[in-house]
């Protein structure tokens, strides 16, 4: 940002500033270079993982394949995935290679069924993590000075406490907010005038809404940057948030067993998806059903092993998040898609894959709907039914909301091929998001054996 914040006219979009100057050498690193470092740290990683934890020695040792096979890039193909299965039954410790005295800090991600995973950090790693989360928000366009809003969680969940130690280390001034208490945060952005916010988009919509029903106009904030990631997103939410607070809105992409947010972060000048900053954690996209590596460009699940960890190195972790890598634009480092969705969210109607973010992108291009919807899923006899339940927009005259539901019907019909039903409600009268947004609503039995 090169105007200065707080004066009337601060220059709107940032998509014409020129990188900045401070990167981290490895940010400029060659493709050469990269590899190299690439290379030395990965034999590192494997060999620190089956030095010291137990799962990864029997799990090599059963492949029959030794640290010391790692001879190339390639040859990590040769060892075996990581699934949360495994954190799982390591639980809470298992999976760390130092001793707990070395252990700084642990997080855990909830998780809908079972234990939660549990996650480790030396004080090295909390510095790699404050490092990498510095990067992504001086991608985004933030510059030491700036002021960050964070209302990512704080507590077990890496969103708060990651974007909070990043923010820092670039040298900007952190308004923990953490997630909630909707009214006063926007109390506290009007009087606190942050430049950043690092908040969900379903919990950036929660907070518009609120800007409004106070009679602030949401484009009128100090606000001018938005770093959002946590869950799912669209194109199209990103031109709703864009438009109607006036940002530049970016992504951000990360997960606890590989780090926390900040694992990869879109570029403001380009907005073409995530560069990963490889150098810590090395990407792969495999087919899911077979586990074979895909060439870059193609899509599939992606596949993390980190360099540099310590605490808990994690070895080939399947994500279930689905993406292609690409070259990189901005920064040398390659890029990943946005994520569509995560296998598990993926809801399997009449045989039709279906992912939430597909009925997003059609909702948002449907004339009256607001962002807020719900899919419920029932089933009736032998037979599964989806209902969408959207918001109409508050401006939206009750003559269109029929249409509206009908021209939705037609566009999920044509465009994912499964019949719905849309049940189009007043504004204001579904569930907000403080967090993570849960979009679907499974009201279906659950079939036997899950
Ligand atoms: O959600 C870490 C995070 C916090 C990322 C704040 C970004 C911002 P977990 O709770 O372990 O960690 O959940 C990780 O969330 O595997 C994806 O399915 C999803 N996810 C994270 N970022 C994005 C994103 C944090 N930008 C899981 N787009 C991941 C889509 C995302 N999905």
């Amino acid at each position: 940002m090169t105007g200065t914040p707080g004066t009337t006219t601060p220059p709107r979009r940032l998509g014409t500033a020129p990188a900045p100057a401070e990167l981290d050498p490895a940010e400029r690193y060659s493709a050469a270079e990269l590899a190299a470092v690439q290379l030395e740290r990965l034999r590192w990683s494997l060999r620190h993982a089956y030095d010291n934890v137990p799962l990864y020695r029997r799990m090599f040792d059963e492949a029959g394949v030794h640290p010391d096979d790692c001879r190339s890039l390639a040859d990590l193909a040769k060892f075996p995935h990581t699934t949360k299965q495994d954190l799982r039954e390591n639980y809470p410790f298992g999976m760390f290679a130092v001793p707990m005295d070395q252990v700084r800090r642990v997080h855990a991600s909830s998780g809908t069924t079972g234990k939660p995973t549990v996650v480790g950090y030396t004080e090295q790693d909390l510095s790699v993590w404050a490092d990498v989360v510095a990067r992504s928000i001086r991608a985004a366009g933030g510059r030491p000075g700036h002021k960050v809003h964070i209302s990512y969680g704080y507590g077990l969940f890496t969103g708060g406490l990651g974007a909070h130690y990043g923010a820092e280390r670039l040298g900007c001034t952190v308004v923990p907010a953490s997630g909630g208490t909707t009214a006063r945060q926007v109390q506290i952005i009007q009087d606190f005038r942050p430049e950043i916010i690092m908040v969900t988009p379903s919990y950036m919509l929660t907070l518009i809404d609120e800007f409004e029903r106070q009679g602030i106009d949401p484009r009128s904030t100090s606000l001018r940057i938005g770093i959002f990631g946590a869950e799912p997103w669209t194109e199209q939410m990103r031109r709703e948030i864009e438009e109607r607070l006036d940002i530049d809105a970016v992504d951000i992409y990360g997960l606890s067993e590989v780090m926390g947010p900040g694992v990869a972060n879109e570029c403001v000048e380009t907005k073409d998806g995530l560069h990963i900053w490889e150098d810590h954690f090395y990407p792969e996209v495999i087919d899911p059903f077979t586990g074979e590596v895909l060439p870059d460009g193609t899509e599939g699940e992606l596949v993390f092993t980190s360099l540099t960890k310590q605490a808990m190195p994690i070895i080939r972790y399947r994500t279930r998040d689905l993406t292609r890598l690409l070259p990189g634009t901005a920064r040398p480092m390659r890029r990943m898609t946005r994520i569509t969705g995560r296998s598990d969210d993926m809801i399997i109607l009449r045989g039709v894959n279906v992912y939430p973010t597909q009925i997003e992108e059609l909702v948002l291009r449907t004339d009256g709907l607001s962002p807020h919807f719900q899919l419920v899923l029932t089933r009736e006899g032998r037979m599964d039914r989806m209902t969408v339940r959207v918001e109409a927009r508050t401006d939206c005259p009750a003559e269109r909301r029929e249409p509206a539901g009908a021209e939705l019907v037609r566009a999920i019909k044509e465009g994912v091929g499964i019949s719905t039903e849309v049940a189009v409600v007043d504004p204001d009268t579904l569930e907000r998001s403080v967090g993570k947004l849960r979009r679907v609503v499974d009201q279906r039995k659950p079939r036997s054996a899950g």
